[in-house]
This record gives structure tokens, sequence and C-alpha cells, in this order.
């Protein structure tokens, strides 16, 4: 016999809609998950989703044969620019695998490799500014930290310059993709006929489609009439075969996937155009300075394996400290904190306790998850890099720490995001004391879609070690 799952009481036609923050969804998730505990349902306006967020069913539903991805509300909107891009595809579309079997090894740690040159390209342009603003300039690190990790994917996967580093605002082609992806989340929350009569705003959604398209399409135009000898991942999509079917990418498909990796490791819930890996290192930096200890410790390690000169990739497993406060940021601001799955048949979670139909929507609450006491202990509120050292990371309970996703549809970007983020964090301690602007400053998380620090000002002033 299975157990009732708890829900809030609903309200006829809406259901549980109006318990959900419009603005911040996940803090409403996360409250309730508190109130109802690791299982509770929500009816929004006839969707059910069921969240979890203990690690024990988050654990049993982080399984390919029982559960996979299925691309609906929002999600489903994105489809009108990415199409079957790797991000956006259902399932069963054939371009996924392609795509998926084509890319995996151009997103692999040797790949990867070989791009740490460009990706130093870009990292210099922050340094430069840092130090050239001086130590009395106010930097606000999330945006300076999403100007360096946007313009880092666009010349990585297309050897394309967005050049944010020389303009005040963002790029055109970051506003016009931040306005499609807002416009995206609300067309999933409004009726059909409202929708149809929004001339202005339909026609200013099909002119970001249209405007990012054509870029992408130019883009894989050009490369095709003027092949170089580069070998980034638009040449990869434009030159390999699949493995498995030997078929080629589409141009189409080519195009959808150069705006997927812009899209996917990246949010706009502010209505600006903000970076997962930009919320990460704010994170990183926020706790770094509130921990000095912490910061001592990975200055040291630093310093003794660097001393002054630019950092390598053979250096990067010299620095267990430095991925440890990676690793420990991440659990506890997890900056994709939550992802759905479904269910394949119908079938029961917690050892039988509870019910799911097939097809059933899981939201699962990895933020939430990667507090669990039952995994972390009664400090799991607190940012300890300890605890991902000498072992005890490897030795963690499977998927106890999955900021990264799960499976077949787990993140490509992975190794990509891992690289650039040791690169420049690295690189930012070896050269400057950070201060905080304000030392009372506390966490204010912003949790929309994704998170990150509100209000977040450091100063850096650059150290006297001749780097
Ligand atoms: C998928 C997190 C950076 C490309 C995902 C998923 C998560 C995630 C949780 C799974 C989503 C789901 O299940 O629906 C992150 C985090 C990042 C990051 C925390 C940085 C700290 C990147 C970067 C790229 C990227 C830099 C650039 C190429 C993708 C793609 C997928 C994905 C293409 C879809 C994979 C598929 O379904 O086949 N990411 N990501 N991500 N990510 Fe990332």
């Amino acid at each position: 016999m299975s157990l009732p799952i708890p829900q809030p009481p609903r309200i006829p036609f809406v259901g549980n809609a109006t318990l959900i923050d419009q603005v911040s969804p996940l803090v409403s998730f996360n409250y309730m998950a508190k109130k109802y505990g690791e299982i509770y349902r929500l009816d929004i306006v006839g969707t059910v989703l069921t969240l979890i967020s203990s690690h024990e069913l988050v654990n049993e539903v982080s399984n390919d044969s029982r559960f996979e991805k299925r691309v609906t509300h929002g999600l489903a909107e994105v489809r009108n620019l990415t199409g079957d891009g790797l991000f956006t595809a259902q399932p069963e579309e054939p371009n996924w695998g392609i795509a998926h079997r084509l890319l995996m090894p151009a997103f692999g740690t040797i790949a990867v490799k070989g791009m740490l040159e460009e990706m130093r390209d870009l990292s210099i342009q922050l340094l430069l500014k840092w130090e050239r603003f001086g130590p009395d300039y106010i930097i606000d690190p999330s945006d300076d930290f999403t100007r360096v990790a946007l313009d880092t994917i666009a010349y990585c996967s297309m050897s394309y310059r967005l050049n944010s580093f020389y303009r005040e605002e963002q790029p055109e082609f970051a506003v016009a993709m931040a306005d499609f992806l807002k416009e995206s989340g609300k067309r999933a929350n409004r009726p059909g006929v409202v929708q149809a009569m929004m001339r202005k705003t339909n026609a200013k959604y099909q002119a970001d489609i249209k405007f990012m398209r054509e870029l992408a399409e130019s883009i894989v135009a050009t490369r095709k009439a003027n092949p170089v000898p580069k070998h980034d991942l638009l040449d990869t999509m434009l030159n390999s075969r699949d493995p498995k079917t030997g078929q080629a990418m589409s141009e189409e498909s080519i195009s959808q996937n150069l705006l997927t990796f812009l899209i996917a490791g990246h949010e706009t819930s502010s209505g600006m155009y903000r970076s997962l890996r930009a919320g990460m290192m704010s994170f990183m930096v926020y706790y770094l300075l509130k921990n000095p200890e912490t910061m001592r410790k990975l200055r040291a390690q630093v310093d003794e394996v660097l001393g002054n000169r630019p950092i390598q990739y053979e250096d990067f497993e010299k620095l267990p400290y430095l991925i440890a406060v990676m690793r420990e940021t991440l659990r506890l601001q997890p900056t994709a904190p939550a992802r759905g799955t479904s269910a394949l048949e119908d079938t029961t979670l917690g050892g039988g306790k509870y019910a799911l139909k097939k097809g059933d929507i899981i939201i699962l609450l990895i933020g939430t998850m990667q507090r669990d006491p039952s995994v972390w202990g009664s400090d799991a509120d607190e940012f300890r890099p300890e605890r991902m050292l000498d072992g005890k990371f490897e030795a963690l309970p499977p998927n106890a720490w999955q900021p990264f996703g799960f499976g077949a549809r787990a993140c490509i970007g992975r190794a990509f995001a891992w690289q650039e983020i040791c690169l420049i964090i690295a690189s930012v301690v070896q050269r400057f004391d950070l201060a905080l602007v304000d030392p009372s400053y506390t966490l204010r998380v912003k949790e929309t879609l994704t998170i990150k620090p509100e209000g977040l000002r450091i100063r850096a002033t650059l150290r006297n070690t001749g780097v």
C-alpha cells in the first residue's frame, strides 16, 4: 500500500499556482519542501508536478532505465529557437543522438585542454580590466564573470568574438537572447488566446529569433565558404560524422546547437544575460571573502604551485584545494538548482512508499538535496571545502553531489566549465587581493530558475607578486 503524497490545498481552476512566487519559483519550492518533506505534489493550472528533495529519492530517480528528461513548459518554448538541439531535444528525437555522439569527444577533457590558450585570451581581458581600473573601482563580479564566460564560449565554439569587455552594455546578441528566454518563460504560462492578441510582443519575439538564427546561420555559412585550420566545436560539427549512424549534422542542427551552447550555460531570469559559470565564480569569491582561512589556504597553494608564472593545464591537478572550493561552492549553491524528469512506466518510489504514473513530471530540488543531513551531517549548511578533500568526495554516496545533472542528459559542458573556472579563479587569486566593498555583506541569494548572489560588490588590488 503506497502512502499519499502530500499536496497543499487546491483552488478551483488554478490548483496550487498561487503558491508559487512568479519571480522566484524556487524559493516557493524549497519552502514547501521544508513544510511537506522529501516529496510533495503541486497542481499548476492542471499540470501536476511531483517535487523531491531527499538524497534517497533523488538517487532513485537518477536512473535512465526508469526515468527520462522530458522538455515541457518554458523549456518547450525555447525550442522555438533551438529546436531539437542538445538541451531542448525530446529523448526520442534522432538529432539528439547524432549531436550527442558526435560532440561528446569534442567536449571531453582532452579536447577542452586544447582550448586553454583561447580561454586564457579571454580571461586576460578580465584581469587587465581589474588591474587598470585599480583598487578604488567597484566591481560587480557577476557582471564581469558573465562577460568573460559569454565571450569564452562564443570564441571557443565558433571563433566568434563578442568583445564584451570593449563595450559598456551587453552585446546586442546577449540582449536578444535574454529577451527571448524571458518571453519564452512567460509564454508557457499564458493561455493561447491571450498570446495571439499580444501582437507587439509576438513580433518582438519573432524578431529576436530571426536575428539570432541569422547570426548563427551566417557564421556557419561563412565557415563553410572559408574553412579555417582551426579545430573548434563548429569545425567538429561540420566535418565529423556520428560514429553510430555515419550521419552528418544538418546545417540547421549545427546552428541550433551553436545557439544551444550560448543558452545552456546561462540564465536570464534577471532580464540580463548571466552565466551559470559566472554565478558559480561569484559565489566562490563570496565564500572565499567570508572565510579568510579558506582564502589563506587557497592562496598558499596557488602561490606554491604557480609562483609568478601563468597557470598551465598540468597545474590543475596540483591545486586540490581549489577543486575542493569549487565542489563545495556548487554543493551549497548549485547554479542550476533544479531539473526535471519523468517516469517511463507506472512505478513507485522509496521502496514502494509513493506511487507514480507513467509520464508524471518529477522536479528534483538539487539545492535542497545537496544539503541533506543524512549525507552531509549536521553542519550541512556550512561552507567547508575540507569535506571534499582527501578521498572524501570520491567516497560520497552516488548522486549526493549532482550539480551537472545526470546520465545521458547530463551537462556536456562540464569539463569546459571546470577548466575555465580553474583558470580564472586561480589567476584572480594569484594576482589580486580581493575585498568586499561592504564587509558586513551577507549572502542574499536571488533564486529564480538559477541562483546568484544579489548585490555582491568587491574591490581588487594588484598584489606585489610581479605576475
Ligand atoms: C545540461 C548544469 C555549463 C552545455 C546541463 C544540466 C545541468 C547543467 C544541471 C542538465 C539539465 C537537465 O537535466 O535538464 C551546468 C552548470 C554549468 C554548466 C552548473 C556551469 C557551472 C555548461 C556549459 C555548456 C553547457 C559551459 C556549454 C557548452 C549543456 C548542454 C546540456 C547541459 C548542451 C544539455 C545536454 C543534453 O541534454 O544532452 N547543464 N552546465 N553547460 N549543459 Fe550545462
